[in-house]
């Protein structure tokens, strides 16, 4: 007989054994599921993080119907509402008196209030009537509109490219065709293309609506970019092809934040990136088209007024070479209970440090903050040297035209002017303050200095004009 106290029989050892084993291979198993259901589920929400409630397509550009399937990307999309000042950036909600021809009853403050130099810089030119800072996109459409620009020149359809949802107003226009319809909006006088657009930059503008994955839709962009890499030697590039993700997170925002003109009596929105993306390059370019966007009210002088060239800045600077994206700062992660979201409340960086930079930057909030400043405090003082010198060579050509000079003897000193007022406006038009690329926009700053200077000794060539009273007597 067995002993209760020796060891079980070897058979019954073996049977303990293999269920001990299949006990333990089945907890195994289950933990194993959990986890591959838990990492497929977790792909599954990345893939499809949320609950149809809506079938999206192409048709539907109401950014509210596309609300009901991302309440949270939606959410924070309405609050570009916001008005908040930074030392440089963001904005100030001034009160303004509703008219009947202005219902507002907030703009932003006026840039040429702040600084009126700029009227003589712009002499003019539409924007020396009103330019204001810019604010968040939900203003877009109406801040556009009601410009008093619309007033002193008429404005072609062409402007709405960047102010409103225009990819399916394009898309009908063009019977389908997304280049026609741009074509065709561009020959509209605005206010009759402004007819056709109902809301400010929408979530059909930036995301295909069956993936969300992102696009681009703007035909300046699809053709500047294929513009920019014929010239780098790649023919045909399609943009929403051959870019990486990372790059569309820049390129949905290039499609507007970019410099641009219009091309020739059709207006055609044009991108000037054929030779490069630095002012260098797109200085060529107008000089070898011969491109002016008015001529100067003082000086006679073939002027350009450069605009917002965010995209063409960042691309000079640190961050781009370091592969961070415009999403990056303007449109940072944030979690929302268990999934990690792009904040689309698009504003300055400066108002939301934490989440925007310090993701990849280990000093405090403060320190970054005091980075950002000191570099756009000596950022602005470079700016106001340029713009005195700017504004003093203005004032000496102005004064020789005055006193007779004639197109010839002048040509020199307002081709320098050309170039001064063109360098010194791209880094002022560039909304960032020279955050974007420090030492580029110092560089093309000390380029605007020169000129002037220039400009300034091609006067002091000629000789003295003589005197009104002088001539008179001849
Ligand atoms: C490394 C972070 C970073 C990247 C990348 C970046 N920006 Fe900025 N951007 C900033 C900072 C910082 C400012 C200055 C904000 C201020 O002065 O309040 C700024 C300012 C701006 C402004 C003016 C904002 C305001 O409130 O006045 C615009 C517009 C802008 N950037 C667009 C872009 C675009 C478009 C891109 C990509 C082509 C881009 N930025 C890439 C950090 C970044
Ligand atoms: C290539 C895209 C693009 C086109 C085309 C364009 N804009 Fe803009 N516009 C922008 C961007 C980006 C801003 C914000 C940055 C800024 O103000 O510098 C802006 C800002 C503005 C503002 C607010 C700030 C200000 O200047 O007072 C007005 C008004 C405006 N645009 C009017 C117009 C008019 C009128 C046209 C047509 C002549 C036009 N825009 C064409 C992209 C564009
Ligand atoms: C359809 C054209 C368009 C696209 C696309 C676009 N923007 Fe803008 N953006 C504008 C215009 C126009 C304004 C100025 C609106 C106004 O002043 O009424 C503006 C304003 C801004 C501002 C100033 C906000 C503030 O509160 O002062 C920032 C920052 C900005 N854009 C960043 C971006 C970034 C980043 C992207 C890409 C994710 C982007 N934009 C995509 C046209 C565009
Ligand atoms: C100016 C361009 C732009 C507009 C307009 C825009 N988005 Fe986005 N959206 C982005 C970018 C950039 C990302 C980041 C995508 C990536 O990293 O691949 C993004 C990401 C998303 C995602 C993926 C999850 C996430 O948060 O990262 C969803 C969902 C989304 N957007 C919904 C919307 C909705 C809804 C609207 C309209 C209310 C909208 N977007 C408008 C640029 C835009
Ligand atoms: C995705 C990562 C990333 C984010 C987000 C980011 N940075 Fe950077 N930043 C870098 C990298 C990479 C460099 C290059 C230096 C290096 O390699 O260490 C850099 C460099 C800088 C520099 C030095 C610039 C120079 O010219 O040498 C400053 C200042 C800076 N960042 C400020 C900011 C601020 C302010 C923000 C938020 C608005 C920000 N960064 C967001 C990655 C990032």
């Amino acid at each position: 007989m067995s002993n209760p106290t020796t060891q079980p029989e070897p058979r019954l050892r073996r049977i303990r054994l293999v269920i001990l084993t299949a006990v333990i291979a089945a907890a195994g198993a289950v933990a194993a599921t959990a986890l591959l259901v838990n990492i497929s589920e977790r792909k599954q929400e990345a893939r499809n993080p949320f609950y149809r409630v809506v079938e999206l397509d192409d048709t539907i550009e109401d950014p509210a119907v596309w609300g009901k399937n991302f309440p949270l990307q939606y959410d924070d999309y309405k609050r570009t509402v916001d008005q908040v000042r930074t030392k440089y950036g963001g904005s100030e909600a001034v009160p303004h008196t509703p008219t009947e021809a202005d219902p507002r009853s907030v703009v932003a403050q006026s840039r040429l209030e702040e600084d009126p130099r700029l009227k003589t810089m712009w002499a003019g030119y539409a924007f020396a009537v009103d330019f204001r800072e810019e604010r968040g996109h939900a203003y877009m459409l109406d801040d556009q509109t009601l410009t008093e620009r619309q007033h002193v020149t008429k404005q072609p359809g062409t402007c709405m490219h960047c102010h409103g949802s225009v990819y399916l107003p394009y898309k009908k226009l063009g019977d389908g065709d997304l280049i026609k319809g741009f074509e065709k909006m561009n020959q509209m006088p605005y206010m009759e293309a402004r007819k056709l657009v109902e809301h400010p930059v929408a979530c059909i503008d930036c995301h295909d609506p069956k993936t969300m994955a992102l696009r681009v839709t703007r035909p300046g962009f699809i053709e500047g970019m294929r513009a920019l890499k014929a010239g780098q030697g790649v023919q045909n590039y399609d943009v929403n092809a051959q870019a990486t993700r990372q790059e569309m997170r820049s390129y949905v925002c290039g499609q507007c934040h970019v410099e641009y003109y219009f091309k020739g009596p059709e207006k055609r929105l044009t991108y000037p990136w054929a030779k490069g993306l630095k002012i260098d390059n797109i200085m060529a370019y107008y000089e070898e088209n011969g491109h002016k966007d008015w001529v100067h009210a003082e000086t006679g002088a073939p002027a350009l007024k450069a605009q917002h060239p965010e995209f063409e800045m960042y691309n000079q600077g640190i961050h781009a070479r370091s592969g961070v994206a415009c999403a990056d700062c303007h449109m940072a992660y944030k979690r929302e209970g268990a999934m990690k979201i792009s904040d689309h409340h698009v504003r300055s960086p400066l108002l939301n440090i934490n989440r925007a930079c310090q993701t990849c930057h280990k000093w405090s909030e403060e320190e970054m903050k005091n980075r950002v400043e000191t570099l756009q405090d000596r950022h602005h003082a470079l700016r106001n040297t340029a713009m005195d010198a700017l504004v003093d060579l203005i004032h000496d050509l102005k004064e020789r035209k005055l006193a007779g000079a004639s197109d010839v003897e002048l040509a020199e000193a307002r081709g320098f002017q050309r170039k001064a007022q063109f360098y010194l406006d791209f880094v002022e038009a560039e909304n960032s303050n020279g955050f974007h690329a420090p030492q580029e926009a110092a560089r093309i700053l000390g380029e605007s200095i020169n000129y002037s200077r220039l400009g300034q000794k091609a006067l002091r060539k000629q000789p003295p004009v003589p005197q009104q009273d002088a001539r008179k007597h001849e």
